[in-house]
């Protein structure tokens, strides 16, 4: 765990139910770290988890799964969903938080972790394009992701990066996915629901315009459909 000066940080998450320091147990089964079977959505690089905290608050009917490598900024995460829950007068908490490497998820998700939907937002864009493999929307994580997210299922991405959203749109082609919704200015669009992230607010202080996609992963994998549609 990489908890440097940050004393407080190891406290919170060794006290915190729903954070899971062995990302490799569930092996498969992540459902089983909720309280509840139904439906799982997946935030990738979660940051302090302003995002997921409100996200998680107020849809109760979601179980949502939340990754970053960076175990300092889960504990901030653990405060700001308790916040928010206690604002919402929740007491239960459907959210798992856990760390590792977004790279190499397919050692900590599984086939049957069936995801319907994935977040990325504002992940770091590796400018140069030697490290292009490393940002979390090109093609061979996209192609990772597959294998956990169903088909139909949905991936929502936003980006302060010009560059990293257009060059996302060709990786979705490759990979497989069809663009259902696109604004290269969110918060001037006419999409209804979003919730704002921490480096979302810090952009749009500074009057950079926010690029969000939604997009819907077409590839089918009949075996997977058919055992879906079983557990429905
Ligand atoms: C720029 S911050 C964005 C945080 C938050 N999503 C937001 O919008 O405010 C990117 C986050 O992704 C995490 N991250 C970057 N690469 C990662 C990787 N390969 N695996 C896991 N987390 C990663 C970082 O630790 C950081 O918290």
């Amino acid at each position: 765990m990489r908890m440097r000066n940050k004393p407080w940080a190891k406290p919170v998450l060794d006290e915190c139910p729903y954070f899971y320091d062995d990302p490799f147990r569930p092996n498969g089964a992540w459902q089983n770290c909720f309280a509840k079977r139904q439906p799982m959505h997946l935030e990738l690089g979660c940051g302090k988890g302003t995002f997921i905290a409100r996200l998680a608050a107020e849809h109760p009917e979601i179980n949502y799964l939340a990754i970053d490598m960076k175990s300092v900024v889960l504990a901030s995460a653990v405060k700001n969903i308790e916040q928010v829950f206690q604002e919402h007068g929740r007491s239960d908490r459907n959210v798992v938080l856990t760390a590792y490497d977004i790279e190499r998820i397919l050692n900590i998700m599984k086939e049957e972790d069936i995801v319907e939907r994935i977040y990325i937002n504002f992940c770091n864009p590796w400018p140069k394009s030697s490290y292009h493999k490393k940002r979390l929307t090109h093609t061979r994580q996209l192609q990772k992701y597959q294998t956990f997210l169903r088909p139909g299922g949905e991936l929502h991405f936003k980006t302060d990066d010009d560059a990293l959203f257009e060059d996302t749109l060709g990786y979705l082609k490759e990979a497989g996915f069809e663009v259902k919704y696109l604004t290269r200015d969110l918060h001037r669009s006419d999409y209804p629901s979003n919730i704002d992230t921490e480096h979302e607010v810090r952009f749009c202080e500074e009057g950079i315009p926010i690029k969000f996609l939604i997009a819907e992963n077409l590839r089918v994998r009949t075996l997977d459909e058919i055992e879906w549609k079983k557990r429905d």
